[in-house]
C-alpha cells in the first residue's frame, strides 16, 4: 500500500497533507489567487474529483509531457494571467488548488528536493507555448536554508524528526527565490517542482506560472544554461531520485540532486 507511510505520518501530525498543488504565484511579496498566474491542472481521473485526491495527485512518469506544467497543462485550458517581473525580483510559489479532504493546511509534506526552472517562449504568446523548448534551472533546494522550518519554535517542535528534518522544504507551504539578475527579457514559463524520491517510485509536484521578465540592463544580459528538455531530463531509475529520502543513513551533505546545475545568472 503505497500511501501507508504518508497516512500514518499525517495522522500523527494531524495537520499536513501528503499531496499538494503549487497554484499560487507569490508576486511583490503577496500570495496571488489560485490559478490566477499559474496554469490550472486537471485532476487525476482515477482518483476522483478536484476536491478529493484528484487535483493534488502527483505525477509519476518521467517520460510524460505532463512533467512540464502538470496534468493536461502543457497548454493552458483555463484563463491565466501573465505576471510582469524584473530580472532580480523575488518571487515564489505557494500551495493552493486542491488538497486532501479534512486537511487544515497543506504543506510540502514529503522529504525531497525542490527546483525552479525557466523556459522562454519562442514568441510573446505564452498561451500557445507547450513548454517543449529548452529549460534552465534557477533554484535548487536540498538541505536546510534560511526559509526552512524553525523547529526550535514551540509551535514547530512537534514536526521535528531526526531523519526527515534535514530537508529544506519540509512542511513549508511556499518557497521564495530570485529571478537571476541577468536573465534575458522575454515571456517565460516559470516552473516550480517538488519531488518525493523513492526506491519504488518517484512523485513529482509540478506547476507553471506565466511571466514576462523585464530586464532593462542591456549591457548585462546573460546566457542561460545548461539547458534541458522536459520530459527528457529524468530517467526512470536514476539513483539521485530512485532512493528513499527517509533512510536514516542518507547523508544530505553529499546529495546534489539531479542535473542540470543551477544557472546563477
Ligand atoms: C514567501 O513569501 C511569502 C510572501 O512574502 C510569505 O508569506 C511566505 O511565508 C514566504 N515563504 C517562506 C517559506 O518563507
Ligand atoms: C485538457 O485540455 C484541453 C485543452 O487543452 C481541454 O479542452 C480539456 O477540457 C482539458 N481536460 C481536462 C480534464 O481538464
Amino acid at each position: 500500500m503505497r500511501y501507508s507511510i504518508a497516512l500514518i505520518g499525517s495522522a500523527l501530525v494531524g495537520v499536513s497533507n501528503a499531496h499538494y498543488v503549487f497554484g499560487r504565484l507569490i508576486l511583490d511579496g503577496k500570495w496571488t489567487d489560485t490559478f490566477e498566474y499559474v496554469r490550472e491542472i486537471a485532476p487525476e481521473p482515477v482518483r476522483g474529483s478536484p476536491e478529493d485526491w484528484g487535483m493534488p495527485y502527483p505525477l509519476e512518469r518521467p517520460d510524460h509531457p505532463d512533467m512540464r506544467c502538470g496534468r493536461n497543462a502543457s497548454l493552458p485550458f483555463a484563463p491565466v494571467k501573465t505576471a510582469t517581473v524584473n530580472a532580480g525580483d523575488r518571487v515564489g510559489f505557494g500551495i493552493g488548488g486542491g488538497s486532501w479532504p479534512g486537511d487544515k493546511g497543506a504543506t510540502m509534506f514529503h522529504a525531497g528536493p525542490a527546483f525552479a526552472w525557466l523556459s522562454k517562449a519562442p514568441t510573446n504568446d505564452l498561451q500557445t507555448y507547450a513548454g517543449d523548448g529548452d529549460w534552465f534551472k534557477i533554484l535548487s533546494v536540498t538541505g536546510r536554508t534560511e526559509q526552512s522550518m524553525d523547529y526550535s519554535l514551540p509551535e514547530n517542535e512537534k514536526y521535528y524528526d531526526e531523519v526527515d528534518s534535514v530537508w529544506g522544504t519540509l512542511y513549508l507551504d511556499s518557497y521564495n527565490f530570485t529571478i537571476p539578475k541577468t536573465t534575458p527579457p522575454g515571456h517565460y514559463l516559470l516552473r516550480y517542482e517538488h519531488i518525493r524520491p523513492g526506491g519504488g517510485g518517484v512523485q513529482w509536484y509540478v506547476n507553471c506560472a506565466h511571466v514576462e521578465i523585464v530586464n532593462t540592463n542591456t549591457d548585462k544580459i546573460g546566457t542561460p544554461g545548461p539547458m534541458a528538455k522536459i520530459p527528457g531530463v529524468y530517467t526512470k531509475g536514476q539513483p539521485d531520485l530512485w532512493f528513499s529520502s527517509y533512510d536514516p543513513d542518507f547523508n544530505i551533505d553529499e546529495y546534489k540532486g539531479p542535473e542540470p546545475e543551477v544557472w546563477e545568472g
